[in-house]
């Protein structure tokens, strides 16, 4: 486990809480994100069920399980969802998903609870103690058809979920992107194949609008910072993808 911390003032800090090098399971390497305001937690996507006790060790470097009033899923994805009965147990938090994975979800052995709550396709916020909020940002069909991202005014990060993701890890590589030119070849792949659609990258696009980014943080692989993540903002936005692709037999064009 190697925690990196993204934000910090007197209030509110962003903590990256990496998952250690090798999956047991094999499978894909995730990102997961720690948000503390005065001393409450907010868990972004907090992973599947293997990862679990690494990140509850990162976390506990900076809070109590208790801490977490809230965990926020971008979407439904194992990679996502899979560790979530024992993030119930540990903690008293809330949890928000897009309200159409709220009828799925306990399908990932959830104890049937009231602390599910469904974000409408529109967004919304979480509201934290002193009035300031983090923005609930639809990011449909990105690639979830129920798909949100969280966008923090006070650390100006983007926690984008699946978009930017790439599929490359490990200790010797560097938990930023600063060229984003030479990063090109790790996710073009993948957003091509998973990403739904450049329709859903424009609708994406203007909602985000221009608040301001310092950072973009994805749900895999190293996170974008300064120019990288402007640059990442105008490779989607010419971006063809998914459902523009598609040809019969289950073929997609180049
Ligand atoms: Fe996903
Ligand atoms: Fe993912």
């Amino acid at each position: 486990m190697r925690n990196i911390e993204l934000y910090r003032d007197d209030q509110h800090l962003c903590i990256l809480l990496n998952e250690s090098e090798e999956l047991e399971e094999g499978g894909i390497h995730s990102n997961q994100y720690l948000i503390l305001h005065q001393g409450n937690g907010i868990l972004l996507d907090p992973g599947g069920f293997g990862v679990m006790p690494d990140v509850l060790d990162g976390l506990l470097e900076y809070c109590e399980p208790k801490d977490i009033r809230t965990i926020f899923l971008s979407h439904q994805d194992p990679d996502i969802v899979g560790g979530l009965a024992s993030w119930l147990e540990l903690t008293p938090a809330e949890v928000f998903i897009s309200r159409l994975w709220i009828r799925f979800i306990p399908h990932y052995g959830l104890p049937s609870s009231g602390r599910l709550h469904g974000i409408e396709d529109t967004g919304g916020a979480i509201l934290l103690e002193d009035g300031a909020s983090l923005e609930i940002l639809p990011a449909h069909f990105l690639h979830s058809e129920g798909n949100f991202q969280l966008y923090d005014p006070v650390s100006r990060i983007l926690f984008s979920g699946d978009l930017g993701a790439s599929e490359i890890s490990g200790r010797e590589l560097s938990p930023f992107v600063d060229d984003f030119a030479t990063h090109i070849s790790n996710i073009e792949g993948f957003h091509r194949r998973y990403m739904a659609s450049q329709r859903a990258i424009a609708a994406w696009l203007a909602t985000l609008g221009d608040r301001p980014i310092d950072l973009i943080a994805p749900q895999h692989g190293p996170i974008y910072r300064g120019q990288a993540a402007l640059d990442l903002l105008a490779w989607l936005e010419n971006l063809h993808c998914g459902v523009d692709l598609l040809q019969p037999g289950g073929m997609f064009v180049r």
